[in-house]
């Protein structure tokens, strides 16, 4: 890897996993919190950034108004990790004991879900992301509720050897999550990923993706390039450019099932209407698909 292909957690695309571990921290400090991530504030602390992230709803209203991007984008966050537990979990008291979280940024979800007995999860993003995550972790005393291992890769290159190093078994049913990913990675890289998810994949696996429909002009948006450069993100120097396929072209070209819904309904489903929305929340899906 070259120096220029890595980020750590205040520079690059490592700054937005920051602002989302941010996003978690105002979500469980909320009186209807739909989840709990004990360490979601503790990051923000650590992080040597000089952007005044809200890491709770009051700092939130103090900083913004409510009609403001950031407040809109989080109360999107709580809902969006939400909705992914939900289907981790449920995958796993199914019997799909294997975990594997793509681009897990300073998501906590191996220490903060109560996992099934021989849980086994693998977690995979960039080597500063991934140190700075656990130096953190180790510091607050925190556990893994089920055997974990941090894989530190480049998903735009060969991630699958680095999996297979740290222990993924390919013939048990794997649970895999992409969240807040594909639009940070190049057009071959998604495919690649797509098709390694396929290759390591035993019969009964699943893949929930959070995907962004026509993801370069979407992100590119005035107001979200705005709600970007308050966070200190330049959004649209992060995205790769390039014709993509679509995600439903891709999982059926793989023999994939899948489902997908709005942003809006996921949100609805949990009792929090996306009203007003934040900018490009039309164009937001959750997918989740299985293989036969
Ligand atoms: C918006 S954050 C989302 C993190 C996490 N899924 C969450 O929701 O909190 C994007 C994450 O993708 C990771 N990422 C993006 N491109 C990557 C790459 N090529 N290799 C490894 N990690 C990557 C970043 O380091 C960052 O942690």
């Amino acid at each position: 890897m070259t120096a220029d292909q890595q980020w750590d957690i205040v520079s690059g695309v490592g700054v937005t996993a920051l602002a989302v571990a941010a996003g978690r921290a105002v979500e469980t400090a909320r009186p209807d919190a739909l989840i709990d991530d004990p360490y979601a504030a503790a990051f923000v602390r650590a992080a040597p950034s000089t952007v005044p992230f809200p890491l709770t709803p009051e700092e939130l209203r103090e900083r913004s108004g409510p009609e403001e991007q950031w407040a809109l984008m989080n109360a999107y966050l709580g809902v969006r990790s939400r909705v992914f537990d939900d289907f981790l979990l449920g995958a796993a008291r199914e019997g799909v004991h294997q975990v594997v979280l793509l681009a897990s940024g300073l998501d906590t979800r191996p220490y903060r879900l109560e996992w099934p007995e021989g849980t086994r999860s693998f977690e995979l993003d960039q080597p500063l992301v991934l140190d700075f995550k656990q130096t953190v972790l180790a510091q607050e005393g925190a556990r893994p509720d089920c055997r974990h291992t941090p894989v530190p890769v480049d998903l735009r290159e060969d991630w699958a050897t680095a999996l297979d190093s740290a222990g993924f078994q390919a013939s048990r049913p794997t649970v895999w999550l992409a969240e807040g990913l594909l639009p940070y990675l190049p057009p071959d890289a998604e495919e690649r990923l797509f098709t390694e998810i396929d290759r390591l994949s035993a019969a009964g696996s699943r893949v929930a993706v959070e995907y962004i429909l026509d993801v370069g002009t979407e992100l590119s948006d005035s107001l979200l390039r705005d709600g970007g450069s308050e966070l200190g993100i330049d959004l649209p120097a992060l995205l790769p450019d390039g014709e993509r396929r679509g995600l439903a072209e891709q999982l059926s070209a793989l023999g994939w099932e899948y489902e997908s819904r709005s942003a809006h309904e996921s949100a609805r489903l949990h009792g929090r209407p996306l009203d007003p929305a934040p900018p490009a929340a039309e164009k937001v899906r959750h997918v989740f698909a299985r293989r036969p």
